[in-house]
């Protein structure tokens, strides 16, 4: 049987963490619509939850949600024992929801910021496939898709827990694709900048500029259910993130220096802290 055949996302009942929102509630919408599957959303905000589930109109019965937070441990379990019990038979986990802390210095972070991006952009990865990996392994086709970031491929200044904590998803991923090959599908997925309240933690003016580069984040679910249903291993989108990545893998140090100092030039308030 082909990847694509095993592991393919048409009529999957899929588990998205973060669905309340940003690229998870897209990822969402084109699941129920376009893949047919039924959908799990996981996220804090019981009514944006809510609200998505009146967006399906006469599609509403393919979308269930369980208002959670994912940065605890004891979350993990719940879900494991709502997904053993047969009260949703998930064969598909998408790892989608994060956080991004506010551009800055290493030093200027506290102790509880760093704590909370940790738990949930990392942690709350690794928890998960300790609870859903054995449940998926007495199954076929089974899929576990990572978000992480292009700050995995290419750290930047001003994100360095961030990027710590994604650059953790994408290695522990790719080291389990092959761990898992051939029996889950644990692809990572590596975006660019995606049009969506993430920025809303800088607590200061985001720059229409970010805007502009950014992709919408429809088309961001797009791309990335297009590229995990024909179950490729790295799913890399955006220019940004392209041109990030190459630029790393020719000029390790190089790069690095001439992002911060674009960010320097650029006199964008949101960047202040990085100096
Ligand atoms: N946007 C970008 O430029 C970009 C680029 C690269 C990678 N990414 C990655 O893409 C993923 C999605 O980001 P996004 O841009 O869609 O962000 P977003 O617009 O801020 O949405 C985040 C989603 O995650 C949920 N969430 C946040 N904390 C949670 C928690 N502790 N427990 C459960 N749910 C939680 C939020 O809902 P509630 O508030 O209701 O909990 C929301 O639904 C993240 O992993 C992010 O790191 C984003």
């Amino acid at each position: 049987m082909s990847v694509k055949r095993n592991f393919g996302l048409k009529g999957r009942n899929v588990i998205v963490t973060g669905a309340s929102g940003g690229l998870g509630r897209e990822l969402t919408l084109l699941l129920i619509r376009r893949y047919g599957c039924r959908v799990l959303g996981v996220a804090r905000n019981e009514q944006k939850l809510l609200w998505v589930r009146t967006e399906l109109g006469e599609l509403s019965d393919h979308f269930e949600y369980i208002a959670m937070d994912v940065s605890h441990r004891e979350c993990w379990e719940q879900l494991a024992r709502y997904v053993s019990m047969g009260r949703f038979k998930a064969d598909v986990l998408i790892n989608n929801a994060g956080m991004l802390p506010r551009f800055a210095k290493f030093g200027e972070y506290s102790q509880d910021e760093i704590e909370q991006c940790l738990s949930l952009d990392q942690d709350s990865v690794i928890w998960a496939a300790e609870e859903f990996i054995p449940i998926f392994e007495k199954k076929t086709g089974c899929s576990i898709i990572n978000v992480a970031s292009a700050d995995a491929l290419c750290p930047l200044a001003g994100t360095s827990v961030y990027s710590a904590a994604k650059s953790a998803v994408r290695a522990f991923s790719e080291a389990l694709r092959e761990e898992y090959r051939g029996k889950i599908y644990i692809p990572s997925v590596c975006p660019g900048f995606i049009r969506t309240e993430i920025m809303k933690g800088q607590g200061r003016s985001v720059s229409p500029l970010i805007g502009y580069f950014s992709m919408p984040a429809e088309k961001a679910a797009r791309v990335l259910l297009r590229r995990a249903n024909a179950g490729r291993s790295r799913i890399v989108f955006g220019l940004d993130a392209h041109f990030m990545s190459a630029a790393y893998i020719i000029a390790p140090v190089l790069s690095l220096r001439f992002f911060k100092w674009i960010f320097k030039v650029s006199g964008l308030e949101m960047f202040r802290d990085i100096f």
